[in-house]
C-alpha cells in the first residue's frame, strides 16, 4: 500500500528569549492508510509539537505534511483529535458533545443519520447507557470515552492522540485502551498515538516510532509490531516475542535516545 501521510524534515523552531530553539528538526515519517503508529520518547523531547502540527495546531518552522496526497494548512475536521482531556461542553450530554461536530461534518446527511451516527460511536465506546448524561455525571474515564466517540464520529482521515489515557487510573487505563483498540478494529483509521507507555504502544499499534531526546530531536528507530490483530492482552503477555519487543523499546529509551539512526537521516 503507498503512503497516506508523509512527515518530511519536519522541523519546529520555537523563538525564545535566548533565541530561537530547535525542538524538532528534520524528522521523518511515512504511514501506510490504515496503519496505526505510536510515538514514544522522554518527556518534552517534542511528541506533542510534532503532533500538533500534524493537527494543523501549531505552525510547521520547515518541511511539511502530506496527508492524502495533500499537503496540509492548517486544522480541519479530516483529522480527529483526543487530547489528555476531552473538555466537552458541561452543559451538553454526551450525546449533544459528539452531535456537535457530527452536524457540522455531515451537514448533508438527514438529522435521523446524523442521530444514528453518533449514538453507534457512543455505544461502541460502551456509553449506551449514558448517552443522555452530562459531563458531572460521568467518571473521568467514561468522559474520555466521549472524546473518543467524537473523534471517530467524524470519520476523519486520520486520527491524532496525544496521550489519551495520561490521566487514567491504571485499572481504567487498560479499559479504555480495549475500547480504543474496539472501535478501532472497526474503522480501522490511519493512526498516530503519543504514549510513554511502552505495554501501550506494543497493545495498540503497528509500528513504534522511538524519538530521540531533543534538542533537535527526529525519529531514532522504528520498531514493527509483529502481533495479528485482533488482539488479546493475555495471549500476549504470555508470548516471549512480546517481551523482547518490550525490551527493545526500554533500551532504547534508557541508552539510545540520544542517539538518531543513519535510516531516519537519510530517509
Ligand atoms: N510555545 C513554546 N515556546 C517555546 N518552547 C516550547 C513551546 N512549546 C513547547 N516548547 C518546548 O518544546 C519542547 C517539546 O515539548 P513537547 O512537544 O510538549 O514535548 P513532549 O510532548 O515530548 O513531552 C519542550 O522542551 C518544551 O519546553
Ligand atoms: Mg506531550
Amino acid at each position: 500500500m503507498s503512503d497516506y501521510v508523509e512527515l518530511f524534515d519536519l522541523t519546529k523552531i520555537y523563538p525564545t528569549p535566548k533565541g530561537p530553539a530547535v525542538i524538532v528538526q528534520d524528522f521523518n515519517l511515512r504511514i501506510k492508510k490504515g496503519e496505526f503508529v505510536a510515538l514514544i520518547g522522554h518527556s518534552g523531547c517534542g511528541k506533542s509539537t510534532v503532533l500538533s502540527m500534524l493537527a494543523g495546531l501549531n505552525d510547521i518552522s520547515g518541511g511539511g505534511i502530506i496527508l492524502a496526497g495533500r499537503e496540509l494548512d492548517g486544522a480541519g475536521p479530516d483529522r480527529g483529535v483526543v487530547f489528555q482531556s476531552p473538555s466537552l461542553l458541561p452543559w451538553l450530554t454526551a450525546f449533544e458533545n459528539v452531535m456537535l461536530g457530527v452536524d457540522q461534518v455531515f451537514f448533508t446527511a438527514s438529522k435521523i443519520e446524523r442521530r444514528q451516527i453518533a449514538e453507534y460511536y457512543l455505544t461502541v465506546v460502551g456509553l449506551g447507557n449514558a448517552i443522555h448524561k452530562r459531563p458531572a455525571e460521568l467518571s473521568q474515564g467514561m468522559r474520555q470515552r466521549v472524546g473518543i466517540a467524537r473523534a471517530f464520529a467524524l470519520s476523519p482521515k486520520m486520527l491524532l492522540l496525544d496521550e489519551p489515557f495520561g490521566m487514567l487510573d491504571a485499572l481504567t487505563r487498560i479499559e479504555l485502551q480495549q475500547v480504543l483498540l474496539e472501535v478501532w478494529n472497526r474503522t480501522k483509521l490511519t493512526a498516530l498515538m503519543v504514549t510513554h507507555d511502552v505495554d501501550e504502544a506494543i497493545f495498540l499499534s503497528d509500528r513504534v516510532v522511538m524519538m530521540t531526546n531533543g534538542p533537535a530531536a527526529g525519529v531514532g528507530d522504528i520498531l514493527p509490531i509483529p502481533f495479528p490483530r485482533p488482539r488479546d492482552r493475555a495471549a500476549l503477555l504470555e508470548s516471549a516475542e512480546y517481551y523482547r519487543c518490550r525490551e527493545y523499546l526500554v533500551t532504547f529509551l534508557e541508552e539510545r535516545a540520544h542517539r538518531r539512526c543513519q535510516q531516519a537521516k537519510a530517509a
